[in-house]
């Protein structure tokens, strides 16, 4: 992912980093960044192959939700195990959320679902969460 992890330091912004995780990463299904507007998450932008209706989610809702109010990432295995889930697509089988934070705040996230049960782990985590560092500029408001 060093070669891809360049592409998104040379990005100019946050689609064109959406775009290149979508394409880049085979088991990155759908690929959304979400940003922090008062107790909302609201959809920005996002590439995948349907739209979601999850548009804006409560802070404390959902796997996206939750990952906003606590700062960490969650990484869920099995979507239909959780029942802090908000269903998007049929598709689904694991998700990652990974908090963007800038001067101590979250301000946004990255969210993933992959259509392949348990796709994400550590070299991900570490990839995305230095992905999140990048696009924080880019998402604090
Ligand atoms: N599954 C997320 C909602 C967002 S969609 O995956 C795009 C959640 O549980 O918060």
């Amino acid at each position: 992912m060093n070669a891809l992890l360049q592409e998104v330091e040379r990005a100019s912004g946050a689609q064109e980093v959406v775009d290149l995780l979508h394409d880049g990463v085979e088991h990155y299904s759908w690929v959304g960044i979400y940003l922090v507007e008062g107790d909302e998450l609201v959809l920005g932008p996002w590439k995948g192959p349907q739209a979601t209706e999850h548009v804006r989610i409560p802070v404390g809702q959902g796997v996206c939700g939750a990952a906003a109010a606590s700062g960490e990432t969650e990484i869920v295995d099995d979507v239909n195990a959780d029942p802090r889930y908000l269903a998007c697509f049929p598709s689904t089988r694991s998700e990652i959320v990974v908090p963007i934070a800038h001067k101590g705040r979250v301000v946004g996230e990255i969210d993933i679902d992959s259509d392949r049960p348990a796709a994400f782990g550590p070299d991900d985590r570490a990839f995305l969460e230095r992905v999140a560092e990048l696009l924080a500029p880019h998402c604090a408001a």
